[in-house]
């Protein structure tokens, strides 16, 4: 009860806010614990009620005042074309914002595909010359959370593990929770027998993707993708992409938008 809560910060860059929009699913543990009892978030401009100059001035305290102690949370890629002025937040580019936000972080979590490895924006031809945070930030330990977006318990697994134990948890050679990121979603696909058997659906509207069969020749991609998505699955545990009829896309894999078609096995 007396130990003071985390200080966080969570800046947007270039993204679709569809990582807070996970995070805010978490029921286990619930987000409104976290939110109000574990961590305390001084910034985020999805969340906060401040706006404007006050929200900066919020920004700039914590800064100031946790130099060193608190978590830079980054929900978005870092356009680096045009002088960084593709993306701008109150006349400021996004690399401007991140380099400042970063120097006195304890550590950062990037999250998402997005902030871990470019995702749509970072797409061929990258128009706007997108890069994952890790290639602008090379002096603090950086936990990188893939996915589009990522699992909001998962989300929620890393904040508390920070909280609970004072360090970060143990990461694999990219950056990923072990925990979470360790096995293919292929390894705990509930269709897994099917592919063990050579049965799979040939199409989305055939008689064997009516019987649950393997989605391999629609393109699933659960055999070369890293999620825990058969294991936690979404929405509290209800369903994931592959229960609901559709393969895997791979969107915790890297550059996971060029690296084939998301309906073929191309
Ligand atoms: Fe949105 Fe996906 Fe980027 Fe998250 S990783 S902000 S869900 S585009
Ligand atoms: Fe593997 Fe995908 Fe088939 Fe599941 S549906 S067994 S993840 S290929
Ligand atoms: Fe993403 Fe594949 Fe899970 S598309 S949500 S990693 S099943």
């Amino acid at each position: 009860e007396t130990t003071p809560r985390l200080p966080v910060i969570w800046e947007h860059f270039q993204e679709c806010t569809c990582c807070s929009e996970s995070f805010i699913r978490s029921d286990h543990p619930i987000v409104a614990d976290i939110i109000l009892d574990k961590i305390s978030l001084d910034y985020t401009l999805t969340l906060m009620a401040a706006s404007g100059h006050q929200a900066e001035a919020a920004k700039k305290a914590t800064m100031e005042k946790y130099k060193g102690e608190y978590i830079l949370c980054v929900e978005g890629s870092i356009p680096m074309g045009a002088d960084g002025n593709y993306c701008c937040i109150g006349g400021r580019s996004a690399v401007d914002i991140l380099k400042e936000s970063a120097a006195g972080a304890k550590a950062i979590i990037a999250w998402g595909s997005c902030a871990t490895s470019g995702c749509v924006q970072a797409a061929k031809p990258n128009p706007t010359g997108a890069v994952p945070i890790h290639k602008i930030i090379t002096d603090k330990p950086i936990i990188n959370v893939p996915g589009c977006p990522p699992i909001g318990e998962v989300m929620a697994g890393i904040i508390v593990h920070v909280v609970a134990f004072g360090k970060l948890p143990e990461l694999d050679s990219s950056g990923r929770p072990k925990a979470f990121y360790s096995k293919r979603v292929h390894d705990s696909c509930y269709r897994r027998p099917y592919f063990d058997a050579g049965l799979f659906a040939e199409n989305f509207d055939d008689e064997n993707a009516k019987k649950g069969y393997c989605l391999y020749k629609v393109g699933c991609k659960g055999p070369s993708t890293y999620n825990a998505c058969g294991n936690m699955k979404w929405n509290g545990g209800v369903s994931y992409p592959i229960q609901s009829g559709h393969g895997c896309i791979g969107c915790s894999a890297k550059d996971f938008w060029d690296a084939g078609s998301f309906y073929s096995r191309d």
